[in-house]
């Protein structure tokens, strides 16, 4: 990093030129055409920010933003705005990003600088009305353009960008169960869309399950016997981001299946057990087969059958 002194004085190289000195700027200051006279394109800008600059700007030039020669790349001003006032006055720029020397804008009027060119792009056609807009997150509160590497679009960091607001899934993510984020094979993006979607929750498809099948294709069936909180949504009994009881379940059965399963655990086949009560011409089977036992033991395929006797989810 280099020294702000060190910055100043090419500022003031730069300045005699744009600014036309501190004291002139004072009561005569240049007129932004002649600043565009003198300098154009980027150089308007990296005549001062340039390498000697104490924030490593330049570094956009390696990135998809400093494509010289493709006609959509953005100049520096196309971002931060004209900002005839910080050229001329040296005052803030017309959009600033990060609070430094002056204060950061707006987040709207941050996003609206990225939103200029890619408001249209099919991912964020929903960013108006999701829940980062809404909840006043700018683009640029994941994204970093001045940097060789964006961290938020690279599977190993991205988390580490989404938990620096997201704590109980940071939480989540350090339980004995959890979808392999940590280790760079499954990151938040797979199942969230950050810039909006027409799911609950940001969800990158219109509801849990179809998210969940992008990954889990053999959940999705068809069975010739589905179990109902399967088909409506895996969150019935998994919890996405992660738990201690393994696999991602939020209960331990036979807790989680007695939920829904409340009351006595009949058979058609008074054989099956003793007779501890009937209900609707069923027979109760013994409690210890009800709760001595894990219900899996027995009701194996909890996600569907396609036995042509497994009504029961048990073959
Ligand atoms: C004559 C020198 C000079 C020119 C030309 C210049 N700047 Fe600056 N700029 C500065 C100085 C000095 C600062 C305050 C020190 C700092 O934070 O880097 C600054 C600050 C900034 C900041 C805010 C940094 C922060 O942390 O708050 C941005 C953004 C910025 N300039 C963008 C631009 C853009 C875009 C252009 C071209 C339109 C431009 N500058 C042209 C000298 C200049
Ligand atoms: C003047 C137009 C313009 C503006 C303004 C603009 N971008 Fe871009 N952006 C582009 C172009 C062009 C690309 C390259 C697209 C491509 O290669 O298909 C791009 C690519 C990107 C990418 C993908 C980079 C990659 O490596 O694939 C991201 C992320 C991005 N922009 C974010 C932003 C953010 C955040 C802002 C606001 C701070 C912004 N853009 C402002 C034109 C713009
Ligand atoms: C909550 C964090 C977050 C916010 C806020 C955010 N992004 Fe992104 N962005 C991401 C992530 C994560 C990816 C990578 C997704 C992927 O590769 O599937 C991405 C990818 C991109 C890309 C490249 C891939 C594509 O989808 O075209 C562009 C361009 C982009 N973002 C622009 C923007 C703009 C413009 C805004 C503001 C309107 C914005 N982003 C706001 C997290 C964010
Ligand atoms: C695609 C939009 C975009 C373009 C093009 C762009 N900037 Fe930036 N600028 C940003 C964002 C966003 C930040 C906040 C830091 C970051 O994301 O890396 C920023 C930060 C800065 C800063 C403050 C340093 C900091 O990291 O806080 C300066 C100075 C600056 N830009 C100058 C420039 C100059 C000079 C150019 C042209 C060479 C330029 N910017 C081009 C979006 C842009
Ligand atoms: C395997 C898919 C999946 C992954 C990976 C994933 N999520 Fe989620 N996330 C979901 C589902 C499904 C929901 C909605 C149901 C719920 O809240 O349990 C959700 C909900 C959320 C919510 C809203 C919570 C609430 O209580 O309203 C946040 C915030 C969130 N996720 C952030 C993240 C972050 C940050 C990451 C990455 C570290 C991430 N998610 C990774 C599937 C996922
Ligand atoms: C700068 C802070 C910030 C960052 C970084 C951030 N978020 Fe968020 N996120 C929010 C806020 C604020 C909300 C609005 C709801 C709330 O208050 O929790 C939100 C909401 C969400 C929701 C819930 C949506 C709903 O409908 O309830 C999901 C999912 C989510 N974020 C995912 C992500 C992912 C994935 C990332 C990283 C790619 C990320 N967020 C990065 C601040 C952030
Ligand atoms: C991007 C792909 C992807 C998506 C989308 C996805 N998963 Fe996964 N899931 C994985 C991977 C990879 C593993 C780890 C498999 C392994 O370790 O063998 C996993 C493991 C699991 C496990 C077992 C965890 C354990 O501790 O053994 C469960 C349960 C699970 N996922 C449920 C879900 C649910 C529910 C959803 C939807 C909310 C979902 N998954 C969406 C990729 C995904
Ligand atoms: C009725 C509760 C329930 C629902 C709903 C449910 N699961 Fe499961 N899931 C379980 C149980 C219990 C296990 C552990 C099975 C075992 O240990 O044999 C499991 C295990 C898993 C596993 C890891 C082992 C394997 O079979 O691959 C994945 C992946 C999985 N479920 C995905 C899903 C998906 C995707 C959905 C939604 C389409 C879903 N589950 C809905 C109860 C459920
Ligand atoms: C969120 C509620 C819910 C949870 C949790 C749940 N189930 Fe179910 N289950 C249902 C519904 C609803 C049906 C369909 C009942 C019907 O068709 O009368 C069903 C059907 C069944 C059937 C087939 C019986 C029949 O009459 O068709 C079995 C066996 C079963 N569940 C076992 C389990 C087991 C074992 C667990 C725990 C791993 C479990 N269930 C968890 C709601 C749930
Ligand atoms: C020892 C094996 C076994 C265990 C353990 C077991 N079941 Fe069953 N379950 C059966 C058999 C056998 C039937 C079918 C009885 C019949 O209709 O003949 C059945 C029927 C069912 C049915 C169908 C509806 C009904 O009540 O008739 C549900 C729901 C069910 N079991 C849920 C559960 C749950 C929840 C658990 C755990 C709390 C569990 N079972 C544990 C063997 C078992």
């Amino acid at each position: 990093m280099v020294s702000m002194q060190k910055f100043l004085a090419a500022c003031a190289v730069a300045g005699g030129l744009i600014w036309g000195g501190a004291a002139e700027a004072a009561d005569a200051p240049a007129s932004p055409s002649k600043v565009t006279q003198a300098l154009t394109g980027d150089a308007v800008c990296t005549a001062c920010h340039n390498e000697s600059s104490p924030t490593p700007v330049l570094a956009i030039y390696q990135t998809k933003h400093g494509v010289k020669g493709d006609r959509r790349t953005p100049s520096c001003q196309s971002c931060h705005g004209e900002s005839k006032e910080h050229l001329t006055n040296q005052k803030a720029p017309d959009v600033v990003f990060r609070k430094g020397a002056f204060a950061s804008s707006e987040s709207k009027v941050q996003s609206a600088a990225c939103l200029s060119c890619h408001g249209k792009d099919v991912n964020r056609t929903r960013w108006d009305g999701g829940a980062h807009q809404v909840g006043d997150v700018a683009c640029t509160s994941c994204h970093q353009v001045h940097r060789a590497h964006d961290k938020v679009r690279s599977k190993k960091t991205q988390a580490e960008v989404c938990f620096t607001c997201h704590k109980d899934q940071r939480r989540d993510s350090r339980k004995i169960s959890h979808h392999p984020i940590g280790e760079g094979k499954v990151v938040c993006s797979d199942c969230h869309n950050p810039h909006g979607s027409a799911g609950p929750k940001l969800l990158a498809k219109n509801t849990v399950t179809e998210t969940c099948f992008t990954c889990h294709a053999e959940k999705r069936g068809p069975f010739l016997w589905e179990h109902q909180p399967v088909t409506e949504d895996c969150t019935n009994c998994h919890t996405p981001h992660g738990s201690n009881i393994t696999p991602l379940l939020k209960s331990r059965t036979p807790f989680l299946c007695s939920e829904c399963h409340d009351g006595p655990h009949h058979s058609k086949d008074p054989a099956a057990g003793s007779v501890a009560g009937t209900q609707g011409g069923l027979t109760a089977i013994p409690s210890e087969n009800y709760t001595g036992r894990a219900c899996l033991n027995c009701h194996s395929m909890v996600h569907g059958s396609n036995h042509p006797a497994g009504a029961l989810l048990h073959r």
